[in-house]
């Protein structure tokens, strides 16, 4: 909706798949948080409306937020041409890259996407981490809807490698020292905040929440006595 339909109706509906630690996940007591969700937050109280999570599949975010089903996707997705042709992004709140995973001690550990030739490949169906892999030929790739499922894949020995955004790999691997990053592939990506398009004044306002909280306190003295 727009900017004064969601203060109408009093709240904000973001869309989210939270298999994704430590941007949005289920934790022991049900509820869905992390890094996006405070964000989340914070943008519903400087609208001064509730929040509600939509837990969706990821590829499903940006149907929904096109048929108005959702405002906003926070889901650490990242800006990329094919997306923007659809949907507008925010200004970019994390730098990410790809990264492999694999079972730890065992001895393949590929340091690049080469080395996954003939290779049995998880990942989350339509991520940027499909696309990296579905760009080289002769990997099998197995995709999911849930990462929770492609490193239980991985742990039954179904799969040899995930392929997914670093910082999420680190979190998994902190969780379940079974499984070790075994490298790095530097893409360059960066995240923002789905808005659908001409919905231009809800854009501004992310933009806005986004930019503050780069800010420190003092630069908000500063702004505000100056
Ligand atoms: N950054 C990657 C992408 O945009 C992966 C995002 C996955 N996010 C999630 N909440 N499951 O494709």
């Amino acid at each position: 909706g727009t900017l004064s339909e969601i203060k109408e109706r009093g709240k904000l509906i973001i869309g989210t798949e939270p298999t994704f630690p430590p941007f949005e996940y289920v934790d022991k007591d049900n509820n869905i948080v992390g890094f996006d969700i405070d964000i989340a937050k914070k943008i519903a109280e400087e609208l001064g409306v509730e929040l509600e999570i939509v837990n969706l599949p990821f590829d499903s975010l940006i149907p929904a937020i096109m048929s108005d089903k959702i405002d906003l996707i926070i889901a650490g997705m990242t800006i990329t041409k094919e997306r923007a042709k659809v949907i507008d992004f925010s200004i970019p709140y994390f730098n990410a890259n790809q990264s492999i995973v694999v079972r730890k001690g065992e001895s393949f550990s590929p340091k690049s996407l080469n080395e996954l030739v003939g290779k049995r490949v998880a990942v989350q169906l339509g991520t940027t981490g499909d696309l990296v892999v579905s760009d080289i030929k002769r990997i099998k790739i197995t995709r999911f809807q849930k990462f929770t499922d492609a490193f239980l894949e991985l742990q039954n020995k179904r799969v040899d490698a995930v392929v997914l955004d670093e910082a999420v790999a680190r979190a998994y691997v902190k969780k379940f020292p079974k499984f070790e990053v075994s490298t790095v592939i530097d893409t360059g990506e960066k995240y923002g905040i789905g808005v659908k398009k001409e919905n231009t004044e809800l854009l501004e306002f992310v933009n806005k929440v986004i930019s503050n909280l780069f800010k420190s306190p003092y630069d908000v003295l500063v702004e505000k006595w100056f």
